[in-house]
C-alpha cells in the first residue's frame, strides 16, 4: 500500500516521539563541530567564562561540549526536548519559548542557534529569530548559526542512516532529504525509525519541513537585525560538504 508523504505528520521526533531522540542522536557525534563553535567563541570573546544563550537547544547535545567553559542558558519550544537537555546539562538554566518571540529580559555575550535554525521556514521567521538574538546580546556580542543546507548549493536527495542501541532497544533510522518544490524556501526530510525491542520490530515515520535560503539571504537578514556578517568554513571528518558557521557580531551603539 503506497504511503502519501503529505499524510505523514511533521515534527514527531520533537513531540510524541521525543523518547526516541537519544536513540537517533548521540552527544558524542557533536564533539568535533562543537570544537569549532568553541574556537569562534574564543576568537570573538577572548578568555573568560562568558554567558551564552542557545535558542532551539533540542537535546542539548552540541551545548554539552561547551558548558565546561561557558555559563549557558537554553531555550526550546518543546517541553519534551527541554527535558532531554535538562538531563544532559543539569547546570544550564532552561526556558520554554519560541526563538522568534522569546524575551528573557537579559543579555548574554553570545547567542547560538545550531541546526534548530532550519526550523525557520520563511525570511520573516528567520529575521524574527535574528532579532531575538540581537535583543539578548550586548554590543559586540556574537551570534553563531549553522544551517544544514543553502539554496545556492543544495543538491538532493541527501540520504543518511544510523543504528544506535540503548539497553534493550535498538533503533535504526533512515533519513531522506529532498526538495519537493524548488520555487519555495523549504526542503523536506522524511524519516523512518525501525525500533527493535524485546524481539519485536516497530516502524514509525516522521517528516520535517526545513528552511532553505541563499547565503545572500542569510547575510542580508543578519545585517538587517544589526549584525556584521562573517562566513566561517571548516572540514569535519567524514563530511563531504564544508561545515559552515555563520557568525554575526552585533553592531556597536
Ligand atoms: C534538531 S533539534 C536541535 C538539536 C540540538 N542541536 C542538539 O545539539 O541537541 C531542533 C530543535 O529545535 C526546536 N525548535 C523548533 N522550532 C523552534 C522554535 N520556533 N523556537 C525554539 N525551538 C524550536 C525543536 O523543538 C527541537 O528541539
Amino acid at each position: 500500500m503506497a504511503l502519501d508523504v503529505t499524510r505523514i505528520k511533521t515534527g514527531r521526533l520533537f513531540d510524541e516521539l521525543a523518547h526516541l531522540w537519544p536513540l537517533v542522536s548521540q552527544p558524542e557525534e557533536y564533539r568535533e563541530e562543537a570544537g569549532h563553535w568553541r574556537q569562534v567563541l574564543r576568537e570573538k570573546l577572548g578568555p573568560g567564562r562568558h554567558q551564552i544563550l542557545e535558542l532551539g537547544v533540542g537535546g542539548g547535545h552540541n551545548l554539552s561540549h561547551l558548558t565546561d567553559e561557558f555559563d549557558a542558558t537554553a531555550v526550546d519550544i518543546s517541553e519534551k526536548m527541554l527535558a532531554h537537555s535538562i538531563r544532559l546539562n543539569p547546570d544550564v538554566e532552561h526556558h520554554q519559548g519560541d526563538m522568534r518571540s522569546v524575551r528573557l529580559g537579559r543579555t548574554f555575550q553570545a547567542v547560538l542557534i545550531h541546526d534548530a535554525v532550519s526550523c525557520m521556514l520563511t525570511e520573516r521567521d528567520l529575521l524574527a529569530a535574528f532579532k531575538t538574538a540581537a535583543e539578548h546580546l550586548r554590543s559586540g556580542g556574537v551570534l553563531i548559526v549553522s544551517p544544514d543546507f543553502y539554496a545556492d548549493t543544495f543538491s538532493g536527495p541527501v540520504f543518511d542512516h544510523g543504528t544506535h542501541t540503548i539497553g534493550d532497544t535498538e533503533l535504526t533510522y533512515f533519513e531522506y532529504t529532498y526538495d519537493p518544490n524548488p520555487r519555495d524556501t523549504t526542503i523536506e526530510t522524511v524519516m523512518f525509525y525501525l525500533i527493535r525491542e524485546k524481539g519485536r520490530l516497530q516502524i514509525e515515520h516522521d517528516r520535517f519541513v526545513c528552511g532553505l535560503f541563499l547565503l545572500n539571504t542569510w547575510s542580508g537578514l543578519m545585517a538587517e537585525a544589526g549584525f556584521q556578517f562573517e562566513k566561517r568554513s571548516f572540514r569535519l571528518r567524514g563530511m563531504e560538504r564544508e561545515y559552515v558557521l555563520l557568525v554575526g557580531v552585533k553592531d556597536q551603539g
